[in-house]
């Protein structure tokens, strides 16, 4: 019943498959639209391992994909090294990491991430982990929320929006998306663009509640040790912190040597893709090859 279309996924395919009996890693599995694809180019001793933090997704995937060569793990990308191991795996031939989240999280109410539905304020990639967006909303203090909503929202109006949640709290817990929208209301003021003045503080404490930036300053470390010479590693990014933190990891790379950029300006989805599929309009693409 759930649906999220890969984004770009030819052209991840043509880039990133370069070895059609090689080892992969799908860092974040999803409703496992690119592992499909990817699958469905590559030969019958090819193998996929398929990470995500979210159990219910890798079910979803599991079932969806249905391919003795995928082998999936609930785990963040940061610890592919360490999973991988554990298979026995040490070098692979490319890995893609899809960040942020699927449509299929965004779409269901339960799990908290949309401010246009009415839901728990939950947002956990992983539901085993313990700290949900109302944990952070209902305990952290003034100025760690602040710090937040500036740092991974760009919120201009962050501290008004933190004093309006103190304000609120010492009433009432926030349990739910629409409770939150409210008391947000009067400090960031009437929806003026298309998109709802909360979109910032809603993705601030997305990012905060999976601590999404750390894992993403990790992939370089998982590309270096994994990836054998001639592989290469694909990331799509949705947002400009994402963005900043792969392009600088990548130059890093580059300076330190034995490494190339495969696309040196950005690979964006086209007008027709983006007509197909609205959620690939912020999509960017970036490519490395160990050399
Ligand atoms: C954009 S979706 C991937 C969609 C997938 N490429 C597909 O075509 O179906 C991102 C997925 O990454 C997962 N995720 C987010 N952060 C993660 C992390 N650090 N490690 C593993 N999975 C993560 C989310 O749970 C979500 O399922």
């Amino acid at each position: 019943m759930w649906t999220h279309i890969p984004i770009l996924a030819p052209q991840i395919a043509q880039l990133l498959l370069t070895r059609p009996q090689g080892t992969y890693l799908d860092g974040t599995l999803g409703l496992g639209g690119h592992t499909r694809y990817f699958l469905n180019q590559l030969g019958s001793q090819a193998r996929i391992f398929g990470l995500d933090k979210d159990p219910h997704a890798l079910r979803m995937a599991t079932e969806r994909v249905n391919d003795p060569r995928l082998t999936p793990c609930h785990a963040g990308y940061a610890q592919a090294p360490q999973v991988l191991a554990q298979h026995g795996v040490h070098q692979i031939d490319g890995a893609l990491f899809d960040l942020g989240l699927s449509s299929y999280q965004l779409d269901d109410p339960s799990r908290g991430f949309s401010l246009l539905r009415e839901g728990p304020l939950d947002m956990r990639f992983d539901t085993t982990q313990a700290l949900s967006a109302a944990d952070i909303v209902n305990t952290w203090p003034l100025d760690e929320l602040t710090r937040i909503f500036k740092e991974f929202g760009e919120e201009r109006r962050a501290e008004p929006a933190a004093r309006a949640i103190l304000d609120a709290r010492r009433t009432q817990r926030i349990t739910t998306t629409t409770q939150l929208k409210q008391i947000l209301q009067p400090a960031l003021g009437p929806q003026r663009a298309r998109v709802h003045p909360a979109t910032q503080i809603f993705q601030a404490l997305r990012i905060a509640c999976n601590q999404e930036l750390a894992q993403v300053a990790q992939i370089a470390h998982v590309l270096q040790t994994l990836l054998s010479p001639g592989a290469r590693g694909a990331v799509l990014t949705f947002h400009s912190l994402e963005d900043r933190l792969i392009k600088n990891q990548f130059k890093a790379l580059v300076q330190q040597g034995g490494w190339k950029l495969v696309n040196k300006h950005t690979l964006v989805p086209s007008h027709d893709e983006i007509q197909a599929n609205p959620r690939a309009r912020s999509a960017k693409l970036r490519v490395i090859e160990r050399l």
